[in-house]
């Protein structure tokens, strides 16, 4: 993309800083608790990247994971394993849990955290409000500078425990623990929900309990594809798609959602960035800062510089001065569902497809998607009956080589608009 290219020459990369609630980082771009951040010296090794903070991989306290997870999986702890199958847009994964419990991680904060210049969130999880109160309180003790609140880790094993499995599915049990655990402690806390598209009440919790900030993550349940050769799943089981585009745009609908809280609530996004644009749209439809892992798998944290380079370069000739003035831009802008169908009257005919002959290949895909006959394929020839177009754009997202576009998309904005 043209922003990207020229981006690479010489870029002064923007003051990117955010305000997650009582937390200052210098930059949204936070690497999120995962694979990557088992152990402290995975932490360590984050450190080098310039990322806005780092989560660590959510732990349990010592005695409660053995009470839930070692029965059922006695080889997960202390070498939790995980296993990957890309899809192309994401990657499947069942993973492991930290190989530290809280009681490990504390000392680690205790003893290390002093070395790390990256904001540094602990991540807890727990099968009962006392969990979590403790574990938070531990790491307020050992120094740490902010914690995540983890409810609803799709593990199966973790499932049929109501206060972690999909704790984040149930309004009472959101609430309960995280006013519980915001009683315990006075350290900037967050909570990271799971929720469904359908429904994201539970979402407003951690603002009306007064949390630095809400973590959104839409995590799909998904099973593995088929090695045709073998005839063998391609992995033994699954448990989520991560790095998934479909999960930006179901973050999307819980954004719009909260759309009112974001003004005055952190709103951190998780799910499907892959490239700075991601960011971007994230950060116009009100989330304060992203939370990214699969991406990292792909290109490694090194394009964590790289992202706020061409960041910094949008925002510079889009005239944004800040995250926060960028903050929310297209929510003002958005046209209803209602609004769009109250032009159709006056767009019938007007918004119809416009053509580049140049680009067009004559594969013929268009005229057999068309619906109306509007694109006909004449001696080896596109030949275009505008008058027939209905503007459904089915054959300009089907065009392989770019030939067809839409005309007077504008008309809808300027009709309702007025
Ligand atoms: C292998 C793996 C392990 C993860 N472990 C945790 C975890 O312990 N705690 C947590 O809050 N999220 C965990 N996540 C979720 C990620 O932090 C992130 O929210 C999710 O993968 C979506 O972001 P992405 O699309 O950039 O990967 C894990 C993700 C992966 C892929």
């Amino acid at each position: 993309m043209l922003l990207g290219e020229k981006c690479q020459k010489e870029v002064n990369v923007t003051d990117l800083k955010v305000r997650m609630g009582r937390l200052e980082l210098e930059n949204p771009i936070i690497i999120s608790s995962g694979h990557l951040t088992r152990t402290g010296k995975d932490i360590k090794k984050c450190d080098r990247y310039g990322g806005g903070a780092i989560v660590m991989k959510s732990s349990f306290l010592e005695k409660e994971y053995e009470k839930v997870v070692r029965p059922y999986a006695p080889g997960l702890f202390p070498d939790a394993r995980a296993k990957f199958y890309s899809t192309g847009d994401g990657y499947l994964c069942i993973c492991g849990l930290s190989p530290l419990p809280v009681e490990a991680w504390a000392k680690w904060f205790k003893d290390s955290i002093k070395d790390i210049k990256t904001t540094v969130i602990a991540s807890i999880m727990a099968v009962s409000v006392e969990g979590y109160i403790k574990a938070a309180r531990m790491f307020q003790e050992a120094g740490a500078e902010a914690v995540e609140i983890l409810l609803g880790c799709p593990l199966p094993y973790l499932l049929p425990h109501p206060y972690v499995g999909g704790a984040s599915f149930n309004p009472e049990i959101v609430r309960e623990v995280l006013s519980e655990v915001r009683k315990a402690v006075d350290l900037p806390l967050g909570a990271k929900l799971g929720f469904n598209p359908l429904d994201t009440s539970p979402l407003e919790i951690p603002g009306q309990l007064g949390l630095d900030w809400l973590t959104i993550a839409s995590a799909f349940p998904a099973a593995p594809g088929i090695n045709l050769d073998k005839i063998e799943p391609e992995i033994p089981s699954s448990v989520f798609l991560t790095g998934s585009k479909v999960a930006k745009h179901a973050n999307f609908v819980a954004l719009l959602n909260l759309q009112n809280q974001s003004k005055d609530m952190h709103i951190s996004a998780t799910g499907g960035v892959q490239n700075w644009e991601d960011i971007v749209e994230y950060i116009m439809y009100g989330a304060g800062s992203v939370q990214i892992q699969t991406l990292f798998y792909r290109k490694g944290m090194g394009i964590i510089e790289k992202l706020k380079k061409d960041m910094s370069y949008y925002m510079d000739i889009k005239e944004f001065g800040s995250i926060e003035e960028m903050k929310g831009a297209i929510l003002t802008r958005l046209i209803s569902f209602d609004e769009v169908i109250s032009t159709y009257k006056e767009t019938r005919g007007k918004i119809v497809v416009s053509f580049d002959q140049e680009k067009c290949t004559d594969c013929g895909l268009c005229e057999e998607v068309c619906n109306w006959e509007a694109i006909r394929m004449v001696d080896g020839v596109i030949e275009i009956a505008k008058d027939r177009c209905e503007g459904c754009a089915v054959c300009v997202c089907s065009c392989p080589s770019g030939a067809l576009g839409l005309e007077n998309m504008e008309s809808i904005r300027k009709i309702v608009r007025g």
